[in-house]
């Protein structure tokens, strides 16, 4: 089918909630994918910082092979040495004391609210806390917290008792925190909402009212974590105080895979039965997930921090060359962000005529999700893309 075929049987088929691009991908290669039309795209998008070790990863595809010959799934009942063995790993990189397994951010998101209202049931503790700019996902539990409007307006009622505070506003902070806080909801270097990341002073105000109030803390790491940011979670760069870390995106490598870790604090709330899934630590996708963590023990988390780097700082001079086109450029590792002074997307369109993928948030904000394996021509090539695009537009 050609792509007009292919949209029309899709308007036909689908509820209409994805906007596709006019292309057609038959596979992927390294940082690479190639359409139906012979092009070769660098992907600085990453299935939207999913496909950590981009694409056709060898010993990636070898472990989900291997594991789909024993078997694809047993369910629950069972022990998996491969979810045990991931777990161990994110233990070990994460600091943390227990995991729970699901399939998806959004199902991350709602493991942890469910945490919080068993670990504070019947003490008067109901206030979830998140932030504006924030996404924390889009099931009923998890769009509660996420602030974006876009998002949530025409899915009215959503939970009560959640409150949208001013992301980096001490004063809000100091005024809407108190003992009936449960707990509070953070992407310390917020995704969607533009690669903002939190300021020093209101973590440091954060981490100062859970001690005066006990909440929880939930650090949303789906996008920043896994290592992107050149640790395994960008929220200990912050300093910030976290009870539990919800994890998705990267960790399953491309395989649909969520999930959340919680400090001695927590490790005790649920009990048999509480909460669970029918796939959630599929072992195909905790085989792709434990190859993730591997290569990031290999050194995957050092090389993000200086390819991160080489590239913020050719980012800069772009920028130093177009101060009236770039208005910041911002982030960490591979989580990178480019505010533009107008909105983004003829950029993408530009970009992707030269095949180069990326991504606008936030109207304005260019944003750059790469594979890990990207390398210093690959940086290179992308931006003397970006730079040619910027000069023109
Ligand atoms: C920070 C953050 N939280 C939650 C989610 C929701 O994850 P999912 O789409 O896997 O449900 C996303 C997805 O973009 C995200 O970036």
């Amino acid at each position: 089918m050609n792509i007009t075929d292919l949209k029309t049987q899709e308007e036909n088929d689908f509820f209409h909630t994805y906007k596709r691009l006019q292309i057609e991908i038959v596979r992927g290669e390294g940082c690479y994918l190639y359409t139906s039309s012979g092009d070769k795209i660098l992907d600085m998008f990453g299935g939207l910082a999913v496909n950590v070790l981009g694409y056709g990863h060898k010993k990636m595809n070898d472990a989900i092979k291997s594991q789909v010959d024993k078997y694809i799934h047993i369910s629950n009942l069972f022990y998996q040495d491969k979810q045990i063995s991931l777990a161990e790993k994110i233990k070990q990189l994460s600091g943390f004391d227990k995991v729970f397994f699901c399939n998806s951010g959004t199902e991350a998101t709602e493991a942890a609210i469910k945490l919080v209202r068993k670990y504070f049931i019947g003490t008067g503790k109901i206030t979830l806390v998140s932030f504006s700019g924030s996404f924390h996902g889009r099931t009923m539990g998890a769009l509660s917290l996420t602030a974006r409007k876009k998002y949530r307006e025409q899915f009215q009622p959503l939970l009560p008792d959640v409150k949208h505070l001013e992301f980096n506003s001490v004063a809000e902070l100091e005024a809407e925190i108190n003992d009936k806080t449960a707990a509070v909801f953070i992407e310390c270097l917020q995704g969607e909402g533009g690669i903002n990341p939190a300021q020093a002073e209101f973590i440091t105000k954060l981490n100062e009212l859970k001690s005066k109030y006990g909440f929880i803390i939930a650090a949303d790491e789906i996008q920043s974590g896994v290592g992107r940011t050149g640790t395994f979670t960008a929220f200990k760069q912050f300093g910030l105080d976290a009870d539990i870390i919800i994890m998705a995106k990267g960790i399953g490598g491309g395989l649909p895979l969520g999930a959340i870790a919680g400090n001695k604090r927590v490790e005790n709330v649920f009990t048999f039965g509480e909460h669970g899934s029918t796939f959630g630590g599929n072992p195909v996708a905790a085989s792709s997930g434990l190859v993730v963590m591997e290569e990031l023990e290999q050194g995957l988390m050092q090389s993000n921090r200086s390819n991160g780097d080489l590239l913020i700082n050719k980012l800069k001079s772009v920028q130093q060359k177009y101060p009236d086109k770039i208005k910041e450029v911002r982030g960490m590792g591979l989580m990178l962000g480019v505010e533009l002074t107008s909105t983004g997307q003829p950029v993408v369109d530009a970009l992707m005529k030269r095949n180069v993928l990326v991504n606008c948030t936030n109207e304005n904000v260019i944003r750059l999700l790469p594979p890990y394996i990207i390398t210093n021509e690959e940086i290179d090539l992308f931006c003397s893309k970006f730079e040619e695009v910027i000069s023109i537009l």
